[in-house]
Order: C-alpha cells, then structure tokens, then sequence
C-alpha cells in the first residue's frame, strides 16, 4: 500500500507540470512571461478554455475558431496556424497525462514599454498554454446534489462577447458566490435580467418546459457549450427559445442550471436562497448533459462537429 505522501501526490496532482511558453514546453514552476507583458499590464489579452474528458478534448474547432474571432475584434494576430496549434494542444496534453482536465491558453498582445495604445510597431505576441486536471468525481458529486447560485450586479464592460483576460469583475462575483456558500453567481443586467454566469452561461426550464437561455448579443460570451447543447436539444427535438429572463422568473422556473467547457451542464437547485422546483436536479439538465456528452465524444474520436444547429 503507498504512503500517505504517495498517495497525497497521486490525488492531488500539481498544476500541469509542464507548460507552453512562445514555442517552448517549458517546467510549469519556472514558465513565465515578461513583466511588461501587455497581458499583465492592460490585459490586453484573450484566452480559451477547452474540455478533456478521457483524453478527448471537446468541442476543439469551435474553441478555436472563438479564439480566432475574439483576437480578430481586438486587432490581435494569432501567433501559430491551426494545425500547430492542434499538435501543440494534443503534446501538452500528453506531456502532462492530462486524461480528465483543461487546456487554457492565451495570447497576448506581448511585451513593450508601458504604454496604453496600442504599439504602432507591436512586439510579437505571446501564446501561453497550461494543462490542469479536473476532480471529475467532485463534478460527479455536484451534478448529483446540484448547486447554489446567487445573483449579483453585472459590473462587467459593454464588449463581453470578446473573451478577453480582464476578468475582474467576474473574480469578484465568483468570489462573493463562494463566500456566501455558492457555486456561481448569475450576472444581472440593468433591465433586472440575467446575463450569465461569471464563467458560465445561465439556463432555465421555464413554466411551458421550454429550454431558456440568453439570446447572443455583447453581454454575453457566446458559449461554446451552449451552441453544441443547443444543436443536441434540437436533435432532440427539445423546445429552445432564446431571450432574456429575469431573477424572479429563473427562480419559479422547473429548472435552471449552468454549462462551460469544463463541467457540461450543472443543475442549479437554489438562486438567493429560493429552491428552483422542488430543490433536486431535474430530469432536463440530466438528460442535455447525456446527450451532449454523447455528441461531444462521438465528435472528438471523429475529429469532427458534433451537430452545431442553429444556435
Ligand atoms: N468560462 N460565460 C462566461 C463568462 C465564461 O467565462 C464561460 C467559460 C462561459 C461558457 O463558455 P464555454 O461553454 O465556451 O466554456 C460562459 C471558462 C471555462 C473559463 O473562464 O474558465
């Protein structure tokens, strides 16, 4: 039998060991970027989070053409092809024996003298890439008992459409979440509607069974999850409307729950304090979880779409 030590550094596994700095796969303790890195500095930078599950990573193309669209709304270049960037994706996460986990990666606008505009002769930018693995038991667990939510101010800029690092609104909400007990924070507009989690985007089932999600507009991240989601609940032949909802209706709502890369689709069971339906997962969430874990791996180990519909 291993020792307490052994047994410790199996379960918990540093942050992936190793890391991909401008063109390096570097140890992941001594990875590191210039301190006038214009990522640290304005963030001015964008970044993408994908999916591994049994060492498949979901939902890739999509990933990665966000990444193309949101460097291309902030006149950024990305620094690498697609097909290098798929290799480089696929060796970190080998490198790191990532089987259940994420890739993060970002690119920013590289390092100059502190300046605010933009430089009229920009330094090349930086790409960092990092492997972390996921406790998928822990998700397991809390796609069983479901989580809490709070609403909060969304304090966030007018261009949310653009997945960029300057997150801090978003860490404060997250934090306040935690705080008070809850795994996410519902992000709310000035009209009083929800916009979408602080990294998540927000759903209910509302009172005629319909799927209810946010219509894409710049408040919102266009969520990979949810267009695949939205593609499986279509096959699915699965009601789906896309419009604003308020705190008071997603709380009289038969369901609400959450989606991201990383967690599929997570049932919210409590918002404020108020139990959504009768305070257990639904049967909704459940079912859209299965349906898009099923495409997003039959896709992966095609190397292709799963159906995207409509959304
Ligand atoms: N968050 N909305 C926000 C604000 C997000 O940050 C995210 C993703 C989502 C869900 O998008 P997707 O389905 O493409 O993962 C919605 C990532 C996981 C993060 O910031 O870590």
């Amino acid at each position: 039998m291993p020792d307490v030590a052994t047994r410790t550094h199996a379960r918990v596994r540093p942050m992936g060991r190793i890391a991909y700095v401008d063109g390096r796969y570097v140890r992941h303790d001594l990875a590191a970027v210039h301190i006038e890195d214009r990522g640290l500095q304005f963030a001015d930078s964008i970044y993408e989070v994908l999916g591994v599950f049994g060492g498949r990573i979901f939902d890739e193309d999509q990933h990665l053409d966000r990444l193309d669209r949101s460097l291309r709304e902030i006149g950024l270049a990305m620094p690498m092809e697609r097909p290098a960037l798929r290799l480089v994706v696929r060796e970190m996460a080998r490198r790191n024996r990532l089987s259940d986990g994420l890739i993060y990666m970002q690119v920013t606008r590289g390092a100059t003298r502190r300046d605010h505009a933009v430089p009229l002769q920009p330094s090349a930018p930086s790409l960092i890439i990092t492997a972390k693995p996921i406790d998928t038991n822990s998700f397991e667990e809390r796609r069983r008992s479901g989580i809490k939510v709070i609403t909060t101010a969304d304090e966030r800029w007018a261009r949310c459409d653009i997945k960029s690092t300057a997150l801090l609104p978003n860490v404060l909400a997250k934090t306040k979440a935690r705080n008070a007990g809850a795994y996410e924070a519902w992000l709310v507009d000035r009209d009083g509607r929800v916009t979408e989690g602080s990294s998540t985007t927000a759903w209910i089932v509302d009172s005629n069974g319909k799927l209810v999600t946010r219509n894409l507009d710049n408040a919102i991240l266009p969520g990979v999850t949810r267009r695949v989601l939205m593609g499986v609940a279509e096959s699915a032949q699965m009601p789906i409307v896309e419009r604003r909802f308020t705190v008071e209706e997603a709380q009289g709502a038969r369901e609400a729950f959450i989606t991201a890369a990383t967690i599929g689709a997570l049932p919210v069971v409590q918002i404020d304090g108020r139990k959504i339906g009768d305070g257990k997962p639904g049967p909704v969430a459940r079912r859209l979880h299965e349906l898009y874990r099923d495409a997003a791996e039959r896709a992966a180990a095609e190397g292709s779409h799963p159906s995207t519909g409509s959304g």
